[in-house]
């Protein structure tokens, strides 16, 4: 079992546990001895999951407030949270913003902004309860916050601007909750990727696989979903007093937002 420097427990309530960067979150988690709350809507790939790791689940949509109070006074009932891991998120559509539909735009904005404020508000008092219980024990303790926010989060692009938008909202009230929660020993990281080939990302922005496909097509070893896992549980990891306020992190082939090579990454003559 992971523990803190003082010697307490870690336990992570990871959200977007059902798949990709969510779901290696979990294992990689789970495999340096952490202990796991796993947070999705599909509750057969979390129970699935669970069988194979050994993490609790617990189905919520987290764009409702009752689902996240629900989850809330789950995490209070089974041995409380010392790390919030908000992974969960997604894009829906790649149209110029003149031809967006609203409704996909306040869908991006739900789950991947409101959805961390929703934990936070919910979350924080235990984060602190665990610190409190922590320092009592110990003398010493710090509890964790870390987002997966994205590259669009800092750079838009055409057809990107609801994802953008909902992206760098998520990533703004990241950056204030850092400053908020100066004084206390809470740690606020953010893990911005650039492109990484999950199996549903794409395919749920965009709507047929081949169009999904064909925008990793060519491109030398994209981020997987265990890379970006790797880098969350780094920085969890980490002592107590390190804080990984952003790590910006892509495959070698894509230089910038704009910039991804396809073909065979090789040396100049
Ligand atoms: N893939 C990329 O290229 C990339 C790059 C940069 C950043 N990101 C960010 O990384 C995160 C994970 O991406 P991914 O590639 O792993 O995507 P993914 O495979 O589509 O995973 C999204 C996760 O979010 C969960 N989720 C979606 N809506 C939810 C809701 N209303 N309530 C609760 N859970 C919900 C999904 O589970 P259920 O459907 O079971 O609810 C799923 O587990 C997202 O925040 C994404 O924006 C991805």
């Amino acid at each position: 079992m992971t523990t803190s420097e003082a010697g307490a427990a870690r336990r992570a309530v990871v959200t977007g546990a059902s798949s990709g960067i969510g779901e290696a979150a979990v294992r990689a988690l789970r495999a340096s001895g952490w202990e796991v709350l796993g947070v999705a809507r599909r509750a057969d790939r979390l129970a699935a999951l669970a069988a194979e790791t050994g993490a609790d689940v617990f189905a919520a949509d987290l764009t409702r407030q009752a689902d996240v109070d629900a989850l809330a006074a789950h995490v209070a009932a089974t041995g409380g949270v010392t790390s919030l891991v908000h992974v969960a998120g997604g894009a829906r559509g790649t149209d110029r913003v003149e031809d967006g539909d609203p409704v996909d735009w306040a869908w991006m904005f739900e789950v991947n902004a409101l959805s961390a404020q929703r934990l936070v508000k919910a979350l924080l008092p235990q984060l602190r309860d665990a610190i409190r219980s922590e320092i009592a024990r110990a003398g010493r303790g710090h509890a964790d916050t870390l987002f997966v926010t994205s590259t669009a989060a800092q750079v838009a692009y055409p057809g990107g601007g609801g994802y953008n938008a909902a992206k760098a909202a998520e990533a703004m009230l990241v950056h204030a909750l850092r400053q908020e929660l100066n004084g206390e020993p809470i740690r606020v990281i953010e893990v911005a990727p650039g492109m990484v080939h999950t199996p549903e990302f794409t395919l749920n922005r965009v709507g047929d696989q081949s169009t999904a496909d064909a925008l990793y097509e060519g491109v030398d070893h994209p981020l997987v979903a265990e890379d970006v896992a790797d880098v969350i549980a780094y920085a969890l990891n980490a002592p107590g007093h390190v804080n990984l306020d952003l790590i910006t992190m892509r495959p070698v082939a894509q230089s910038a937002q704009h910039l991804l090579h396809r073909g065979t990454l090789s040396p100049r003559d």
